[in-house]
């Protein structure tokens, strides 16, 4: 046993406040309010969030590469269920207070660490979550801890490749395949043997296969047949298993980091009303909802490799105040390229990166780990992948944005490690950014280095990091939850 030394309690108490608000339902009957969204740090509360969107979002450019792509030949793949198994309706008698009783031990002891401010470990070398970068870091840390003793996932086997049990393991959207695959394979520590003993429930369907295989030849971007394929998915789990019925869906679950993934619940609000939505596409005006949805970092992952952290230069040698280089794509980047296109040598903002700059092997990692600042704009949708990029590189995020609603913001603190700007500030990014002492951003740069590990992709997955994470967005949820549900 190996005592961490803990940092002085009333450094922590603002933090602290803001946390136990976060954690606070944990003691309570209503446990639904945990994540109050009056403290979203990035709250510009310009947009009303209960207005859900009605309008279709335009037609990402990925998207349509990957219909186009599709409808060049390959057969279309049938939507088709496993043949039905025995049905079997009952839970085994018990089982659902055996659940209830291990998450009460769990909420008890979390309330406990924040309490005692304990960071005990059992062994030396384990990773322990401090400092600032956290809301909460005790929560945090015994949470995590209560996740990998008891939290147990139960993956539907219904439905075949390629619309459920598989997703894309490369490119901007890999984090959903990614995490299809991870808890498909049979290996994760965290599968449930039985539906009987899970806590959450996850429906291994991938939106970004659906558009790619169902909207083929492309007729229309219309959602309708995304949502038939997810509500036929629900229709057949809950009549063939009683889990669905018992919560609601409250503590069922997917994970997409496609554009049209919110979409999947427009046409029955009803239906999708408890159900956790993993999405890279949390945008508060359409309809991501803080306390139930949870945000899913967007990793753009190459051909054949997870994506590693590479560090970038040490934070004195980085010679460029900002930098961004990307396409035109959205109302935001608009706005920022009409602004700074290759207009300033600080704020070095590019649609395509210079020509000059190939000869002196510069690429765009390379400028990322040269730059004090990494801006990162919303592009078609809110999340962009620069966001880990940045991370990765060890440069501060400046993340301009509009109603985001950040990855793993019920844990991570991200005023702390990035700067955010609102989008009628583009103009002042320069003095903004110069406006932050060295000293304030020699402290953001060691965070973001800090927070590098909740962010990287390990397959199999390890503790702390990006598929941990998404794990433990869904484990927070279920904490939230007593089961069965009192009906109103
Ligand atoms: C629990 O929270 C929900 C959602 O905020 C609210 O509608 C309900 O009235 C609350 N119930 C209790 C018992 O406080
Ligand atoms: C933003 O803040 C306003 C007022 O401070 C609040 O009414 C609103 O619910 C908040 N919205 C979000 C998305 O946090
Ligand atoms: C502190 O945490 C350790 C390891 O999780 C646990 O064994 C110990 O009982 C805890 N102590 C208190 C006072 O909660
Ligand atoms: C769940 O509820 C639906 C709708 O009320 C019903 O059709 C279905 O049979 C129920 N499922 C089970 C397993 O009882
Ligand atoms: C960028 O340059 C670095 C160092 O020269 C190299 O390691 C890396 O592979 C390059 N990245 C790309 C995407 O070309
Ligand atoms: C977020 O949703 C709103 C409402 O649909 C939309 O107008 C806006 O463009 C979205 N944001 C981004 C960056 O796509």
């Amino acid at each position: 046993m190996a005592a961490c030394s803990c940092p002085t309690p009333f450094l922590f108490f603002p933090a602290l406040l803001l946390l136990l608000l976060y954690f606070s339902p944990l003691n309570q009957q209503n446990l639904t309010t945990l994540f109050s969204s009056s403290i979203n740090p990035f709250n510009h509360s310009k947009i009303n969030p209960h207005v859900q969107q009605v309008s279709p979002a335009p037609v990402p450019a990925l998207a349509m590469n990957l219909m186009q792509e599709s409808s060049t030949g390959s057969p279309v793949p049938s939507f088709e269920f496993s043949p039905t198994t025995v049905t079997d309706t009952r839970i085994k008698k018990g089982s659902l207070d055996k659940i209830e009783e291990g998450l009460a031990r769990a909420r008890a002891a979390i309330l406990q660490a924040v309490r005692s401010h304990n960071c005990t470990t059992l062994t030396e070398d384990e990773f322990i979550p401090r400092g600032s970068i956290y809301r909460n870091p005790f929560a945090f840390h015994q949470s995590h801890i209560e996740m990998e003793k008891r939290f147990k996932v139960w993956v539907y086997k219904e439905g075949e490749p390629p619309l459920v049990h598989d997703g894309p393991l490369n490119n901007i959207y890999s984090t959903e395949g990614q995490f299809i695959d991870e808890m498909d394979n049979g290996h994760s520590p965290f599968l449930a043997r039985h539906p009987d003993e899970a806590h959450a429930f996850f429906l291994p369907l991938s939106v970004v296969n659906v558009v790619r295989f169902i909207y083929k030849p492309v007729t229309s971007y219309a959602r309708d047949r995304l949502q038939h394929v997810v509500e036929d998915y629900i229709g057949v789990i809950s009549s063939k298993y009683p889990y669905w019925n018992i919560s609601q869906g409250a503590d069922h679950f997917m994970v997409s980091c496609h554009d049209w993934a919110p979409d999947v619940s427009d046409a029955n609000p009803e239906l999708f009303k408890h159900f956790i939505r993993v999405l890279c596409n949390a945008n508060i005006t359409e309809g991501f909802r803080p306390g139930i949805d949870a945000s899913l970092p967007e990793i753009n992952t190459p051909f054949g490799t997870l994506g590693q952290p590479n560090f970038g230069q040490a934070p004195h040698k980085r010679t460029l105040l900002a930098f961004f280089a990307g396409g035109a794509h959205g109302y935001i980047r608009r706005v920022l390229l009409q602004q700074w296109k290759d207009k300033d040598k600080d704020v070095q903002v590019h649609e395509y990166l210079p020509k000059e700059y190939l000869p002196k092997g510069m690429n765009y990692t390379r400028l990322m780990g040269q730059s004090k600042f990494c801006l990162c704009p919303s592009g078609y949708e809110v999340a962009s992948p620069r966001i880990v990029e940045a991370i990765y590189a060890g440069c501060v995020p400046a993340i301009i944005s509009d109603n985001y609603w950040l990855p793993f913001s019920d844990v991570l603190d991200w005023s702390q490690f990035s700067v955010q700007i609102p989008v009628e500030k583009i103009p002042e990014i320069k003095t903004i950014l110069q406006g932050i002492s060295q000293d304030k951003y020699l402290k953001m740069q060691k965070k973001v280095r800090r927070v590098q590990r909740h962010f990287v992709l390990n397959r199999p997955a390890q503790r702390f990091d990006v598929i941990h994470m998404i794990l433990h967005s869904v484990w927070l949820r279920r904490l939230n939850l007593r089961l069965p549900l009192m009906v109103s």
